[in-house]
């Protein structure tokens, strides 16, 4: 049976990467692709791209209603975390609203809700986390995406797939940076970096996301799924890492405490997902940070050898 996937925030770094691999995999599928920049992305056959008012919760609805997806895929969202310190309905909107909303009109046409979400819901006190830690979000950002969660739990029972991921690197042709894609920027460039020995995390290579909402779309699984990458890191080992594989100058980086850091919303700094239940359930055996960023720089075509 022909499917009909609705993906929100498909230019993100996220989006672009499930709608590649639905693309690919699935051979009866109709994408209906959510964007807020109609102009970045064509529309080809079997992908209609649609100009999204992801704020205004009445045309969403009735989007959703007049195109009735099989499964609706989230992955618009306020990213920015220290944008959304500054600009909380904006946050609101787009990380607790949107979510609530497709929950709703999800629950009325019987669609299956994929919505992404975060470690920064927890405080960081104890990471990485399971899926049935205690949130306790520490910034504006982690409190609107909790909400988004609660929201989509409330309307919608157990008939949901929340995904829990964290620091997603990845190609992006629409040009979404990212920690990573950062990193290499500024080495590629010789310039000095200062990173911190904390906000400990495990990052997560954007297509191993896209694998796991395939697997989840196939096999319906409901309920929340961590998924992020395997080991675990603080911000200096992954720029240490990135200089290694992308054989960059490693003296350009230097260690500095997290508390010499000022960001406008605090992180947590124990972060980070235990992704043991997605491995079992799903049977994707996430690629670890040195891996990841072999297939990165593969992808981005830089040649490498590796010894
Ligand atoms: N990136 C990470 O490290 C990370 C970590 C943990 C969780 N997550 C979660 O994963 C999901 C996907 O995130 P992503 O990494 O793909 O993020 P992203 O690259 O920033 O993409 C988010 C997309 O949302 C849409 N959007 C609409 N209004 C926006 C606004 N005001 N600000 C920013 N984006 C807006 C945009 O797509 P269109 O213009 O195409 O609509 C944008 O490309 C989100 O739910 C995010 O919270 C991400």
């Amino acid at each position: 049976m022909k499917q009909k996937i609705l993906i929100t925030g498909a230019t993100g770094k996220v989006g672009e990467a499930v709608t590649n691999i639905l693309k690919k995999e699935l051979l009866d599928v109709e994408l209906v692709l959510l964007t807020s920049d109609i102009k970045a992305i064509a529309p080809i056959k079997n992908q209609k791209v649609i100009q999204a008012f992801y704020e205004d919760v009445k045309w969403m609805k009735n989007l959703i209603y007049a195109e009735k997806p099989n499964v609706i895929i989230n992955c618009a969202a306020m990213t920015n975390v220290d944008a959304c310190e500054v600009d909380h309905k904006l946050a609101m909107n787009l990380n607790a609203i949107l979510p609530e909303t497709l929950a709703k009109a999800a629950k009325v046409i019987e669609a299956h809700l994929i919505s992404f979400s975060t470690d920064y819901i927890f405080d960081g006190e104890n990471g990485p986390y399971d899926e049935d830690a205690t949130p306790n979000p520490i910034s504006f950002y982690g409190k609107s995406k909790l909400a988004g969660e609660n929201a989509i739990k409330v309307e919608l029972n157990s008939n949901y797939t929340i995904i829990r991921t964290n620091v997603v690197y990845g190609t992006s042709s629409y040009g979404k940076s990212d920690f990573i894609n950062w990193l290499i920027n500024n080495l590629e460039n010789e310039k000095k970096l200062t990173i911190i020995d904390g906000q400990w995390c495990n990052p997560t290579y954007s297509e191993d996301i896209a694998w796991a909402v395939l697997k989840i779309i196939e096999n319906k699984n409901f309920g929340t799924y961590n998924v992020a990458g395997k080991g675990y890191y603080n911000r200096f080992e992954i720029a240490e890492l990135v200089a290694e594989i992308f054989e960059y100058d490693d003296d350009l980086l230097t260690e500095i405490p997290s508390k010499d850091l000022v960001q406008k919303a605090k992180r947590p700094d124990k972060g980070g997902l235990i992704v043991l239940k997605a491995e079992a359930e799903l049977g994707i055996d996430f690629l670890d940070l040195k891996n990841g960023l072999i297939a990165l720089k593969f992808m981005v075509n830089k040649k490498y050898e590796y010894n």
